[in-house]
């Protein structure tokens, strides 16, 4: 296998006394799918945020670019490489196109570059026909569809999904699942938590079920 974009090392984090992770190790490899299940409250959200940024650990340490750094030290500098999608899509009052075409607002791109990159995107994501509606308006599971494509229009290194899917039909799924397949396919390493591992079959190349705060590989 290919070298890791990021290893995450001894992820310890407890919550009112509770120890909800237990020195979780975790490798994110480029143009690879980790898939990681779990019961209710077992820690999936909180590792996605760690992973992200976005909750602090009481320690970790993340191995980037052949050396170890802390968690605190490390993550101001990487965490604009690895988005996190949380299960609920925040939208903006605007239409789906300029909802997707927001993270590009400062990019150096042309506006024509810009135009086929959202263009690019509605078509991968089956959004196209709702490109002039207004994104607040549609259906849990289209809006939730908008959001994906909203973070994958950036790029990032790493992209964490926490249950990306609970609320889409299986036409939906089917174009979210298309969309992370070209995802993955243009290098970004991406972890996705589910309740239903079978709608990632073909996708997700690791399988870890997050047990008593450790991750068991299954
Ligand atoms: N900010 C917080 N303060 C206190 N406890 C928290 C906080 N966030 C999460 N927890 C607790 O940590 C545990 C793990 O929560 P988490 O949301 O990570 O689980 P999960 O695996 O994502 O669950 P679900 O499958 O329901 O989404 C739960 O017991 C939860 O109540
Ligand atoms: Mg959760």
């Amino acid at each position: 296998m290919t070298e890791p974009l990021f290893v995450f090392h001894g992820i310890q984090k407890t919550f009112a006394k509770v120890e909800i992770l237990r020195k979780v190790d975790l490798s994110l490899y480029p143009e690879k799918c980790t898939l990681i299940t779990g019961k209710n409250g077992s820690g999936k959200t909180t590792l996605l945020k760690i992973i992200a940024g976005l909750e602090k650990p009481e320690k970790a340490e993340i191995e980037f670019s052949g050396k170890s750094h802390s968690w605190e030290k490390i993550m101001p500098d990487i965490c604009k490489k690895i988005i996190y999608l949380h299960q609920q899509a925040f939208l903006f009052s605007s239409t789906v196109e300029s909802n997707i075409a927001y993270g590009l607002r400062f990019n150096t791109m042309t506006r024509e570059q810009r135009r086929k990159s959202v263009k690019k995107a509605l078509e991968l994501s089956g959004l196209t026909e709702f490109a002039k509606k207004q994104a607040n308006t549609l259906s849990g599971g289209v809006q939730q569809r908008v959001a994906f494509a909203r973070a994958c229009i950036l790029k990032p290194k790493v992209l964490l999904l926490d249950e990306p899917v609970s609320n889409m039909d299986r036409q939906s799924r089917e174009h979210a699942c298309h969309l992370m397949q070209f995802l993955k396919s243009t290098g970004t390493s991406i972890v996705i938590t589910s309740h239903v591992p079978q709608y990632f079959d073909g996708l997700a190349d690791m399988h870890f079920e997050l047990v008593n705060g450790k991750l068991i590989e299954t």
